[in-house]
């Protein structure tokens, strides 16, 4: 059986030894058996989406936290980092600019920070809804109670992007502090569900003390979720947290996940991550050919953008909106796909959403 073939009978139906050493092969895999496993990843997700990429406008709207998530620049704990929240009215100035350049969908992305209470999350929601009916929201806000989640929901939020970050219990305790649980994770994901939202998980890649046996229960966890959306991006250290200095992985071993990710669920939305482009100037390219089919460009204001720093060295920083959106739907263009600036909706989902 050829490479591809074997890997996405593996990745679709093995349990979690196979997947395992199925993760174990790919990465010992020769160049040609790389590219075969790209070249099916791509194929995958044509007859769903064709050559589209789709572009979601992302707000990253506080960097205030309350959690310190052991690998993040903006946890409480970092005194050094530089603190921003926008107001209501900035956010609107986001998305007025965004709609202007043609987005029609918004993440409005922020650590967990309660200054945004449920009232204030439901009145930016509705009146960016008010303003751009024709817009999806996606919210990317962190753990919250069913009845928030709920309530996001009926303002007018339709989706959400929780990272579930690993699906390893014990791998998730050497990443979070004890007072932050895996279990009420995977619950919001499952609550998020239950309610109605296009859900996004997803996971770093070469965290610290991950494993294939972790990325096999990443992946089984991911095929019994079934989730609309699925975030993968290197780890990256950053300097103000216990893990800097550890080295950055490189790109590959990134888009051979991403590739196993497309074969395993061919109508998922994948998105090129920012973290992927920063530690590899081609990254986002090489993963659009790898199965990838979403891109997430930052319209937060640029006096703001360099203090939103999850990871060092974090690209496009200094760019404005519009140079931003003009360089990667340049970029997109020239590597063969179509930048697409529809709601970008998951191929389920396209018959329950309103005709505009
Ligand atoms: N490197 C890469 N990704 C990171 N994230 C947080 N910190 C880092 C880091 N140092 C990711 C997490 C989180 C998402 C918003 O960003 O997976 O869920
Ligand atoms: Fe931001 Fe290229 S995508 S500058």
């Amino acid at each position: 059986m050829l490479f591809a073939d074997f890997a996405a009978n593996i990745i679709q139906h093995g349990d979690a030894q196979a997947i395992a050493a199925l993760i174990a092969r790919t990465r010992q895999a020769s160049q040609t058996e790389k590219q075969a496993l790209f070249n099916a990843a791509d194929a995958a997700r044509r007859p769903y989406y064709g050559k589209s990429i789709f572009f979601r406008g992302l707000i990253e709207f506080s960097s205030f936290c309350k959690n310190n998530c052991y690998y993040c620049g903006i946890r409480a704990g970092n005194d050094s980092a530089v603190r921003y929240r926008l107001s209501k009215e900035e956010i609107l100035s986001c998305t007025d600019k965004g709609h202007a350049l043609g987005f029609r969908t918004f993440v409005l992305q922020g650590g967990e920070d309660p200054y945004y209470t449920d009232d204030l999350i439901c009145d930016i929601v509705s009146a960016i809804k008010d303003k751009h009916p024709d817009c999806a929201i996606t919210l990317s806000i962190g753990e919250k109670s069913y009845e928030s989640y709920r309530r996001y929901f009926e303002a007018g939020a339709e989706r959400y992007l929780l990272r579930h970050e690993t699906a390893s219990n014990a791998h998730y305790h050497k990443l979070h502090p004890a007072q932050m649980s895996p279990e009420h994770r995977k619950q919001c994901l499952r609550d998020l569900q239950e309610i109605g939202y296009q859900v996004g998980a997803g996971f770093m890649v070469e965290s610290p003390w991950q494993t294939d046996e972790t990325l096999a229960q990443d992946f089984l966890f991911l095929r019994d979720l079934q989730p609309h959306m699925i975030g993968i991006g290197p780890f990256i250290p950053h300097h103000d947290t216990q893990f800097a200095g550890m080295k950055s992985p490189s790109s590959d071993f990134t888009l051979l996940l991403l590739a196993l990710l497309r074969l395993m669920m061919p109508k998922i939305l994948l998105p090129a991550t920012t973290a992927l482009g920063t530690i590899d100037p081609l990254g986002r390219e090489k993963a659009l050919r790898a199965g990838a089919n979403v891109v997430m460009p930052n319209l937060s204001p640029k006096a703001h953008r360099k203090d939103y720093l999850l990871y060092d060295n974090k690209i496009c920083t200094g760019e404005e909106a519009a140079e931003c959106l003009q360089c990667l739907s340049g970029r997109i263009a020239f590597a063969g796909f179509k930048p697409d600036f529809s709601r970008g909706d998951h191929v389920d989902c396209l018959e329950r959403v309103h005709p505009l």
